[in-house]
């Protein structure tokens, strides 16, 4: 079992060697490589990340692994490889950019395949990215992209920053921002919660600026408000970019600016999000929206903001500080 397992990192290792090199190395490579250098990666990027290609060929690692007579035990277990019915090992990977895994220690324990649409690979019913089966290895709920890199900068800043996408992750290392993980493609765990909330006191929320990444980043909020202590806050992406598409459209300064010094409380997040969904000329609306607020005041704990963002709301709508204040006490008498 435990022989097992570091034959499976063996494995991985070595699978990302082979991508890595067919990349940086090889005609096969030479479109995947443009393709990042043409995102703005630097070698010295693709590097550390050690990013690399599976070709398209459909059976470039099984023949690799098999002329090394690997066991075939280890192929089933490895999870990347598909067996057919005839018992043949297809590579489950192929014309797509991937991206290592690692646990917490360094090792490769998946991958995630970024699809590659070339002149000769349309790829058009293909999902934009896909991600390693659950292993023995891989626990989808227990990792975090970049978080073995990550972490010595989280400890030091105590300070964490969340995106949605591996590629805002790296970009944002190039940026200078090494502290920066992703969920796997999925909503933020408890377990993922755990382990970041063992080396930081706070929290950045920095997804995606479109609809999706809103509503995620709301979804974010509420999980991390009720299943951890962190302090947070929120940096939101203007005109519908993600951090990487900001980042290549206005800089890096311009970036470094806007995640270390344009973060939001979740309360103005708040108030912005709840705009999103209502006409605020309507006054129906305009009412809906200060109620809505004022529930979400009921989780904030101190008492200090509270008033702050009472009194937010009071002038902005011009309404008494002391209606809306006996307006929140009832509902929150209602809440318990
Ligand atoms: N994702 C996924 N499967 C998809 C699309 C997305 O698993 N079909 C996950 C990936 O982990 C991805 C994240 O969701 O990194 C965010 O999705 P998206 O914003 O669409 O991708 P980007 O990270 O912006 O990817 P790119 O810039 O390469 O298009
Ligand atoms: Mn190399
Ligand atoms: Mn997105
Ligand atoms: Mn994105
Ligand atoms: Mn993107």
């Amino acid at each position: 079992e435990n022989l097992q397992n570091r034959k499976l990192v063996e494995l991985h290792k070595k699978a990302a060697e082979l991508y890595h090199h067919v990349l940086m190395n090889t005609q096969i490579g030479e479109p995947a490589l443009n393709y990042l250098l043409e995102r703005g990666l630097t070698k010295e990027l693709i590097e550390t990340f050690k990013i690399g290609f599976a070709p398209q060929k459909r059976d470039f690692l099984s023949q690799v692994f098999q002329n090394e007579d690997i066991a075939e035990s280890l192929f089933k277990e490895s999870g990347l490889f598909i067996q057919r019915d005839n018992g043949e090992f297809l590579d489950r990977f192929y014309q797509r950019v991937m991206f290592p895994i690692n646990d917490d220690r360094g090792n490769v324990i998946a991958f995630s395949g970024r699809l590659l649409k070339t002149e000769d690979f349309s790829g058009d019913d293909m999902p934009k990215y896909l991600n390693s089966p659950e292993t023995v290895l891989f626990n989808k709920r227990d990792t975090l992209f970049n978080f073995d890199k990550a972490r010595k900068e989280i400890r030091k800043e105590n300070t964490v920053f969340l995106f949605e996408g591996f590629m805002d992750v790296i970009a944002a290392w190039q940026a200078g921002i090494t502290s920066g993980v992703a969920s796997m493609g999925t909503s933020l765990t408890n377990e993922q919660i755990r382990k970041l909330e063992r080396v930081a006191k706070e929290l950045v929320v920095c997804y995606d600026g479109d609809k999706a990444g809103v509503e995620a980043t709301n979804r974010a909020i509420s999980l991390l408000s009720e299943h951890s202590r962190f302090q947070l806050s929120i940096v939101s992406i203007p005109e519908k970019l993600d951090p990487d598409e900001y980042l290549r459209k206005y800089g890096n300064e311009s970036f470094r600016e806007l995640a270390l010094h344009g973060r939001e409380t979740v309360f103005s997040f708040k108030m912005q999000y709840h705009r999103l969904t209502r006409n605020m000329n309507n006054e129906k609306e305009q009412l809906d929206y200060v109620n809505a607020l004022l529930q979400e005041l009921v989780s904030v704990q101190s008492p200090l903001e509270r008033d702050r963002y009472l009194n937010q709301l009071a002038q902005e709508f011009q309404l008494s500080f002391h209606s809306l204040e006996e307006q929140f006490k009832q509902l929150e008498t209602q809440q318990r």
